[in-house]
């Protein structure tokens, strides 16, 4: 999409508003980190390197909030902005990692100007590397689809979910744009249909062939050969080489084993969490009004019981390699993971 998902103009920053989308494309502005904080919590802007550029614009529209005279103070004014943003969402490691790289290079300037310079220019630099890096997963992903593929994709991990060009929705864009012909299908993705809304949106957008499915067909298709290959985004990837990814990712990737279909997981190194364990993950677990009621519409008896993770986990052995802006990496996952960091 030509269009940015977040932008950086004039001391405030624009994004889409995702909640409007496909009826209206229009565009939110922020002056406040607050308001980055909302945006995000709202899902205004979604998706783990969107939601990383967020933060980290936040933070700089924190820097300039801040009255601070001192670089002590301003230091601390940061962290505050930044305890408020990394506590919107708790499952994408993307959003604190930017906000920790956006700190590390403020905590080295010792006078208010030069913190409040260098908040911006990381933020900035986030952006810009969001998009090279997304058009590198194109390329090296683009090498594992062939003519006439067609592809499953699960929520939106496309242009919407980053800066602009998507990672696993680039890798289908790099695929097109080397001449093979390739057509999408994408879950609807309940319950709040980011396939249905903001993956057939933004491909019909671009001239990308895509049908959609309810989430409950995607068996059906697998099993009628009507994809060949499904590739998803990721919101935290272990060492181990464990996905967490949208709600509904880990039934897929079974489908998909179960079909012999290859299952590819597109995310670039800062989705990388090598500290953690499955189970030291939080995963978000969201209002029980997106699935008792689709819109406005109540399509649940009142006071009904509700369970709505926002992610699942899906485990290494189902994942047939793992795009990344340096490479394809392969099984065993915890050897190739280890070595791409090394050779950082
Ligand atoms: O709840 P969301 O819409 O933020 O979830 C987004 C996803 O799960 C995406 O697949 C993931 O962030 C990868 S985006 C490149």
């Amino acid at each position: 999409m030509v269009v940015k998902t977040i932008e950086w103009k004039n001391n405030s920053v624009i994004m889409i508003d995702q909640t409007k989308l496909p009826q209206d494309l229009v565009f939110v502005k922020c002056t406040k980190y607050i308001e980055i904080a909302n945006a995000i919590k709202k899902l205004i802007i979604r998706g783990a390197p969107a939601i990383c550029v967020a933060g980290a614009y936040g933070l700089s529209l924190a820097a300039i909030e801040s009255k601070a005279a001192a670089a002590e103070e301003l230091i601390h004014d940061l962290e505050n902005a930044k305890k408020i943003l990394f506590e919107t969402r708790p499952t994408a490691i993307n959003l604190s990692w930017g906000l920790e790289k956006v700190m590390q290079a403020a905590i080295k300037h010792n006078s208010v100007n030069k913190i409040k310079k260098s908040v911006l220019a990381t933020a900035n630099k986030l952006a810009i590397d969001d998009v090279a890096t997304n058009v590198a997963i194109g390329k090296h992903g683009s090498k594992l689809f062939g003519d006439n593929d067609v592809v499953m994709t699960h929520c939106n991990a496309g242009s919407l979910a980053t800066v602009s060009y998507g990672t696993a929705l680039g890798v289908i864009r790099s695929t097109k744009e080397i001449g093979k012909k390739v057509k999408v299908i994408a879950t609807e993705t309940r319950p709040i249909q980011q396939g249905s809304r903001l993956t057939a949106f933004e491909l019909k957008y671009d001239g990308i062939d895509v049908d959609i499915i309810p989430d409950t067909a995607a068996g059906y298709v697998m099993a009628n050969k009507l994809v060949n290959k499904v590739i998803v985004g990721a919101d935290r990837i272990l060492l181990t080489g464990h996905v967490f990814n949208k709600i509904g990712t880990y039934q897929l990737a079974i489908l998909a084993k179960h079909h012999q279909i290859p299952f590819y997981v597109a995310a670039p190194l800062s989705t990388f969490d090598l500290k953690h364990k499955p189970d030291d993950i939080t995963i978000e677990q969201r209002n029980p009004n997106e699935v008792t009621n689709i819109g406005n519409n109540k399509t649940a008896p009142e006071d009904v019981g509700v369970i709505n993770p926002a992610f699942d986990i899906t485990p290494p052995s189902m994942i047939n390699g793992i795009i990344t802006e340096k490479g394809i990496l392969e099984q065993p996952y915890e050897i190739s993971i280890k070595k791409i960091f090394e050779t950082k």
